[in-house]
């Protein structure tokens, strides 16, 4: 099992200071050290991508568009360099704006990739309908062919073709969601398991529920997109929008087994972790918890020794 590392220093996709230190901290941290002790798993670590733009053009309600663009451009390509690698990537952001590029750099190497989108919001909102303007908000319209006409030109963002279809969408963990995200996600009958549905079936039903609708011969890439605020945020503090009431950590390490047991886990995003926000606890706590997540999306074993399926008492 071979992992290529990517470390995205960007936070040009929301408003506040601080996500882009991400990467060093979990660095710091002993990410690459905390994965090399997983059993069998070789980490090769691609560094961090730099961002260079000198464009200036403006994009209405969409701050910082030309900079977001020349990132996700270069990520794109990285992604596609580690998944031919025959690696596993894992991306550390930055902030979510960068799961266009690591998408779309995913997409190009197996078209047939579903996404799963953990997060307690859905960031598909259009320039046309974020409050914000923030591009953090906006990646998984900008990904899915199917909302490209609700686009209007967006000048610097040609390299990126959206070919995603919405159909291998699925999202997790939402409670936080737009009027014109809802209308989107119904419309599109996109699978969510908003924290609602999680509490009524539980975290192991809610994922694999999605799996067998996006993938039902149980043969397709996944990519999972995890915003570190999908966790409550008394787990996870540390981050720009923050939302009470979301997963436990215990649920999003279950969530994370389950889907590294599918043997087909490509590609894990880690977004949003600001380490500038919040005491020394609420910051040692969040890195934790990201560490945690890709612990288990990478195959470290928390399993005893009691039988599999339904115990015989
Ligand atoms: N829906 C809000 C917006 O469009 C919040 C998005 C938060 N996104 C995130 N990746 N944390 O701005
Ligand atoms: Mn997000
Ligand atoms: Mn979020
Ligand atoms: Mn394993």
């Amino acid at each position: 099992n071979k992992v290529g590392i990517i470390g995205v220093p960007f936070e040009k996709g929301q408003k506040k200071y601080g996500v882009s230190v991400a990467p060093a901290a979990m660095r710091t941290a002993g990410l690459i050290e905390q994965l090399t002790e997983i059993d069998g798993l070789d980490v090769k670590d691609f560094g961090d991508i730099e961002t260079v733009c000198d464009e200036n053009i403006k994009v209405d309600n969409m701050a910082h568009l030309p900079l977001v663009s020349a990132c996700n451009r270069q990520l794109s390509n990285r992604v596609s360099q580690v998944l031919r690698d025959g690696r596993v990537v894992v991306t550390i952001g930055g902030d979510h704006s960068i799961g266009v590029g690591t998408v779309d750099g995913h997409y190009k190497v197996n078209e047939d990739m579903i996404l799963i989108w953990v997060d307690a919001h859905a960031d598909i909102n259009t320039n046309k309908t974020s409050d914000s303007g923030s591009v953090h908000g906006m990646p998984v319209a900008l990904l899915v062919k199917e909302l490209s006409d609700y686009w209007p030109y967006l000048p610097t963002m040609d390299w990126q073709v959206p070919k995603f279809s919405i159909k291998n969408l699925g999202y997790l963990g939402l409670r936080s969601v737009d009027q014109f995200e809802r209308l989107a996600i119904e419309k599109y009958e996109v699978p969510a398991f908003a924290m609602e549905d999680i509490s009524e079936h539980g975290i192991q039903n809610s994922i694999n529920h999605i799996l067998q609708v996006l993938d039902p011969c149980m043969n397709k890439p996944i990519h999972v997109s995890f915003d570190i605020d999908s966790l409550d945020s008394l787990e996870a503090p540390s981050t720009g929008t923050p939302v009470r009431g979301g997963l436990t950590l215990r649920e999003a390490i279950c969530l994370m087994e389950i889907i590294h047991n599918t043997g087909r886990l490509r590609a894990i995003d880690l977004v949003e972790i600001n380490p500038a926000l919040g005491n020394e606890s609420d910051r040692r706590k969040t890195i934790e918890a990201g560490l945690c997540v890709l612990k288990a999306g990478l195959g470290f074993s928390r399993r005893g020794t009691a039988p599999r399926g339904v115990l015989d008492l």
